[in-house]
């Protein structure tokens, strides 16, 4: 091990956290082996998706490990989740594309695995289109067919010391992703000698007829099109001295976004870094600008994040959603890379975030995104479950929910005043029988948001785990706040999706107690409103 760790310091941060991951799985396999067979009679004890941090509302895997979504596309009637999964075991390993499908984001139906690791190397994460002119050649029949794109990492280079152990490979479907064909031709896009080569994300560009393809490549993003899929040709690169740069980039996204009623229309590139997020670990940033097909050109240098929670990490939007519906959907890992392989789940290990429309906002002379919980979910309220809150004044912490709704699987609405009020502090708090509390606060004082997860209830298994992230926000005369409280996260929108702060929590016990709190003064909830969640399994 000691060989090992010297070895490993040599190589970059990335490729480092692969390794230590690896090692950790293969010292922790035998554990692991019975972790697996706890996990398989805990289910059975528990029932479908009922095991302790089962999120009820959330995608996750039946069994084992999942990262990154991959692959997101809409295709006659359904929408596509595939995801890194290692369907051996409950971290990661040699990768591959699992597969489930939505007919309305919120339901899912697990499918077989789509992708398997080949001579060429493990399934990294990529992309899928539908390839409605066959520019391809895949379809087969007059079919259209769906084209997947994704890294192939090839592990026998890596060990080597090989520079080119990632390269991009393609795949077809003409069966709505049923079944899978790799390319004969694969890889497609290879490595040009650079270590970090991956995760690339395909799209339709009408202006050049073309297809844009943009990948990270070691701590910035390369921009390539093709005619066919087959033969891509470099157009342009981005990132270096721009954004932030605390960790390697991946995961990146390009897309055209309109502002609501207006014609102006932006393009806004995603770029996911590891670590290096604005509270330490995994997070996504995103730059607005424009591109005319060869070149993406920044409105400003301003970084921007697109949570500012732990636990949002990888996240890319949905392709083909029909121009009559006209949103940019986004779903995330709910994870972090700094202890992701070690939370406290037994029979599987991470779940997406609740997937989310993007919107463009102009505010104050700067463009923002804003994210919220698709439309769709609020199908899931529990019309029995629903509980409005008067207006009320607080000083110090005051229950305002205790047993009404079953709080670890609710949508939590509150609208604060802050215009005339002189308080320094103000938040919520959950909370159980053993005291444990998770707790969202936000100090006028600092103009910050902060998530406080210290005492939350499990948290030995990382050092990372417990702690406090902040976010700066600076809001109007109100404040008003949506939590989607699952099993085993909380994902707070700000303001109509303004802040997002996403975080995962290991209770020991439910929460079952709702405060607000005020420091500094008085506050005023002007009104709240609380519906308990249908939860979404058989
Ligand atoms: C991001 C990532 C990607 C890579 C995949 C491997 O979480 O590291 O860059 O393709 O995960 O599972």
């Amino acid at each position: 091990m000691g060989i090992f760790l010297i070895f490993i310091a040599g190589i970059n941060k990335s490729l480092r956290l692969l390794l230590l991951i690896l090692a950790f799985s293969m010292l922790t396999s035998s554990c692991s082996n019975k972790d697996n067979k706890k996990s398989a009679s805990e289910a059975i004890k528990s029932g479908y998706y009922q095991e302790q941090y089962r999120p009820q509302f959330h995608f996750s895997p039946e069994a084992h490990w999942m990262n990154d979504p991959n692959g997101l596309v809409y295709f006659e009637g359904e929408y596509h989740l595939f995801y890194q999964y290692y369907p051996d075991s409950t971290v990661w390993g040699p990768m591959h594309w699992g597969h489930a499908v939505s007919k309305d984001l919120i339901h899912w139906e697990h499918l077989p695995v789509a992708l398997y690791p080949d001579s060429l190397g493990y399934i990294f994460s990529g992309s899928a289109v539908v390839d409605a002119t066959n520019t391809s050649g895949f379809g087969s029949d007059g079919k259209t067919p769906m084209v997947a794109i994704f890294t192939y990492h090839n592990p026998d280079l890596e060990k080597k010391g090989s520079k080119v152990f990632q390269n991009q490979g393609i795949a077809f479907s003409n069966d709505k992703g049923r079944t899978w064909t790799k390319y004969s031709g694969n890889p497609v896009l290879k490595n040009p000698g650079i270590r970090d080569f991956r995760d690339p994300k395909m799209f339709w560009y009408s202006k050049t007829k073309k297809w844009e393809l943009i990948m990270a490549v070691n701590d910035r993003v390369h921009i390539y099109s093709s005619p066919d899929m087959k033969e891509w040709t470099l157009e342009s690169e981005f990132g270096m001295g721009i954004g932030a740069h605390g960790g390697v980039w991946e995961c990146p996204d390009l897309f055209p976004l309109k502002i609501a009623g207006s014609d102006i229309t932006k393009w806004i590139m995603l770029v996911s870094i590891n670590p290096g997020g604005p509270n330490s670990g995994s997070a996504t940033q995103y730059f607005i600008g424009d591109f005319d097909g060869n070149k993406f050109v920044p409105d400003d240098t301003d970084v921007r994040w697109l949570d500012w929670g732990r636990d949002n990490y990888a996240g890319v939007t949905w392709s083909n959603i029909p121009e009559a519906d006209g949103r940019r959907i986004f779903i995330g890992w709910m994870s972090d890379w700094k202890y992701a392989t070690v939370v406290p789940t037994t029979a599987w290990r991470s779940a997406s975030t609740i997937p989310r429309e993007l919107s463009l906002i102009h505010e104050n002379g700067h463009y923002a995104l804003a994210s919220n919980h698709v439309r769709e979910f609020e199908d899931l309220w529990k019309a029995s479950d629903t509980v409005n809150i008067k207006p009320v004044s607080f000083t110090g912490e005051k229950e305002i929910s205790s047993g009404l709704i079953p709080l670890m699987q609710s949508q939590l609405i509150f609208d604060f005043k802050l215009s005339d009020i002189r308080v320094d502090t103000l938040g919520i708090i959950l909370e159980n029988n053993l005291k444990e509390r998770f707790i969202i606060g936000y100090s006028s004082i600092k103009k910050q948001f902060y998530t406080d997860r210290r005492a939350s209830g499990s948290s030995g298994f990382s050092n990372e785990f417990a702690g406090i992230s902040i976010a700066p926000y600076v809001p109007g005369k109100n404040l008003k706040l949506n939590l989607l409280v699952d099993a085993s996260s909380v994902e707070l929108f700000v303001d109509d999706g303004r802040l997002v702060m996403t975080n995962l929590v290991f209770p020991t016990e439910k929460f079952t107690r709702l405060n607000i709190f005020s420091k500094g003064g008085t506050g005023l909830l002007n009104k709240a409103e609380f519906h308990g969640i249908e939860r979404i399994w058989p």
